[in-house]
């Protein structure tokens, strides 16, 4: 399809929302409104589309978005997509708004639900990686992750604070179910003294040992950093676990969903807008069934179909720098 017949595009966002959606969408709808393109903004993901809850959008209905955190077009998880019964709903609904070309803002399991739209409907569909998890090929970062590394390692320095004065072993839990991306990126940027993630297994006793060298050399407090999906369980698990190897005060803080909310930090912001912008960009240069990253600060695109498995957090590096920086 070329730029003479895309005459409508729609926009969504989809699974767990991140910070720098909203800048993505106005981009999105932005450049499509000014190579005279209209937008359909569809609300609550694939649920929206079958749902058949379609919202026309204009550049002035995106206005004030690069700073606001969240999506206004909502975001969820739709199980009812995953059948085809489903997805031929949501792809009549695309034929009765006349929707030419989709863009899809979201992570991993949203590119499935793209993907097999894309085999099933002649509409063209593109990805943007937006996920706080950053754990998608084919690109450095995804849209949502910096935000969320800047609000935990924030938290980490605050708790750092409270840790010294009471001379305190916290364990700090941030989100990654399956990646270790923000637990290793923040802890490294607050100096945390332990980070566990979900890419290699933890050994409780040798972090144990380690927090009470760490006491017998005269440190004030330790920050261990925990993802969520690390194989020994999440802080509070592995805080109890701890506690049979050494008898420490230890306190634990989940930060939870406060990573995926706030103002997106300028690099979100940035590559929301640059990732929107060249959607609409490749829809119009005839691009189909593909997801666009930003890999080495150059626009790149790779299947939808055949998507890479993600890059794991390279461990070896972290324990040489932990090594050298002494924590
Ligand atoms: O996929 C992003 C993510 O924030 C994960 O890091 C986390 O495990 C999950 O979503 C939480 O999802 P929910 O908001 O559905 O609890």
């Amino acid at each position: 399809m070329t730029q003479a017949t895309i005459k409508r595009i729609a926009v969504l966002t989809s699974g767990g929302d991140s910070s720098g959606m909203n800048p993505c969408i106005r981009a999105v709808v932005r450049t499509a409104c000014y190579h005279h393109i209209e937008v359909d903004g569809i609300y609550h993901g694939y649920r929206g589309m079958i749902e058949d809850k379609f919202k026309s959008l204009s550049s002035r209905d995106v206005g004030g978005l690069s700073a606001r955190g969240g999506t206004i077009l909502g975001s969820a998880r739709c199980r009812e997509f995953h059948t085809v019964e489903g997805r031929q709903k949501a792809i009549a609904n695309l034929k009765k708004h006349k929707i030419d070309a989709l863009v899809v803002i979201g992570g991993d399991g949203s590119f499935y639900g793209a993907e097999a739209l894309s085999q099933e409907s002649d509409i063209p569909v593109i990805g943007l990686p937006g996920t706080i998890d950053n754990d998608i090929a084919g690109t450095d970062y995804t849209i949502g992750y910096d935000t969320a590394v800047n609000v935990a390692m924030d938290a980490i320095d605050k708790i750092r604070d409270t840790a010294n004065s009471h001379e305190r072993i916290f364990f700090v839990e941030v989100m990654g179910r399956n990646a270790g991306y923000i637990a290793l990126e923040s802890g490294l940027a607050a100096g945390a003294e332990q980070i566990l993630v979900p890419e290699g297994p933890t050994d409780v006793k040798m972090v144990a040992d380690e927090l009470l060298e760490g006491r017998r050399l005269g440190k004030m407090s330790s920050i261990v950093v925990v993802a969520e999906g690390d194989d020994q369980g999440g802080a509070f698990d592995i805080a109890e676990k701890i506690s049979h190897y050494a008898n420490l005060p230890t306190r634990v803080t989940v930060l939870g969903h406060l990573q995926r909310g706030g103002s997106p930090t300028a690099n979100d912001r940035l590559l929301a807008t640059r990732l929107g912008y060249a959607s609409v960009m490749a829809l119009m240069d005839g691009q189909r069934g593909v997801m666009l990253g930003i890999v080495n600060n150059k626009v790149l695109s790779s299947s939808l179909t055949e998507r890479e498995k993600a890059p794991k957090v390279c461990l070896e590096e972290f324990e040489e720098i932990r090594k050298a920086m002494q924590i």
